[in-house]
C-alpha cells in the first residue's frame, strides 16, 4: 500500500499531467483519493496553480472536513468528493475535471452516447449528466452518485466531469477516455450521423 507521501506526490504529478493533457484548465479541477479504513482523503488545494504546485499542499482532511494535515485550504469541491465516497463505497479516488469536450456536454446537459468499446470496458456505458448544484455545495456530490450508478464517471450540470476509481490511476484512465469519447463523438457528428454500439 502507496503511504500518504507517495499519495501526495502521485496527486501533484497527475495533476500536473493532467494540465498539460488539456484536462485541468487554469487551477480550475480537482483530485483526490480516500483511504478508507483511516478516513482520510488527499485532495488538491483550492486556486493552486499545477505547475507550482508541491506534495506538501495536497490537504489530508476527513470526509466531515476536519483537517488533519496541510497548510493551504483544500479543494472548493471537498464536499462533492466527501458525498462521493459516502455515496459510493468501491470509489477511493475523485478526479474532477474541465475536459472541454466532455464538459461541453455537460452544458447541454446532455448523455455522452456509448461510440466506443471503451465506454463500455472501462466506463460502464454512456456518460450521465448529473442534475445542477451550486459548485462547493455538498449537493454537487449527492447529484452525482445516481449519475454514476453503474458507471466510473458523469458530467456535472454546467460544470465539468467527473472520473472516478479504485485508484488515482483508474480515475485518470477514465477521466481521458470520457473526455476521448465526448471528442470522437462530436467529431463524428460533424461528418455524419454516429452508430451508438448498443445498435449495432
Ligand atoms: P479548486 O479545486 O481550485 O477550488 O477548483 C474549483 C473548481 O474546479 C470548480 O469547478
Amino acid at each position: 500500500m502507496k503511504t500518504i507521501t507517495e499519495l501526495r506526490q502521485e496527486i501533484v504529478d497527475r495533476s500536473l499531467q493532467a494540465f498539460h493533457e488539456g484536462l485541468f484548465s487554469g487551477t480550475s479541477g480537482n483530485m483526490s483519493c480516500y483511504l478508507r479504513e483511516e478516513d482520510l482523503m488527499l485532495i488538491t488545494p483550492t486556486s493552486v496553480r499545477y505547475d507550482v504546485m508541491r506534495a506538501e499542499d495536497i490537504v489530508v482532511l476527513r470526509l466531515d472536513g476536519t483537517v488533519v494535515e496541510g497548510h493551504l485550504k483544500p479543494s472548493s469541491e471537498w464536499r462533492m468528493h466527501a458525498a462521493v465516497y459516502e455515496g459510493c463505497p468501491d470509489v477511493n479516488a475523485v478526479f474532477h475535471t474541465h475536459s472541454p469536450y466532455a464538459t461541453a456536454f455537460a452544458v447541454n446537459h446532455q448523455t455522452i452516447p456509448a461510440v466506443l468499446i471503451e465506454a463500455l470496458v472501462f466506463l460502464g456505458g454512456d456518460i450521465r449528466c448529473a442534475d445542477y448544484a451550486t459548485p462547493g455545495t455538498k449537493e454537487v456530490g449527492l447529484n452525482a452518485v445516481p449519475a454514476l450508478e453503474g458507471r466510473r464517471g458523469c458530467t456535472l450540470a454546467n460544470h465539468g466531469v467527473l472520473a472516478v476509481g479504485g485508484d488515482l490511476a483508474q480515475a485518470y484512465l477514465n477521466a481521458e477516455y470520457i473526455e476521448d469519447v465526448a471528442k470522437i463523438y462530436t467529431i463524428a457528428r460533424s461528418v455524419g450521423t454516429p452508430v451508438e454500439l448498443k445498435n449495432l
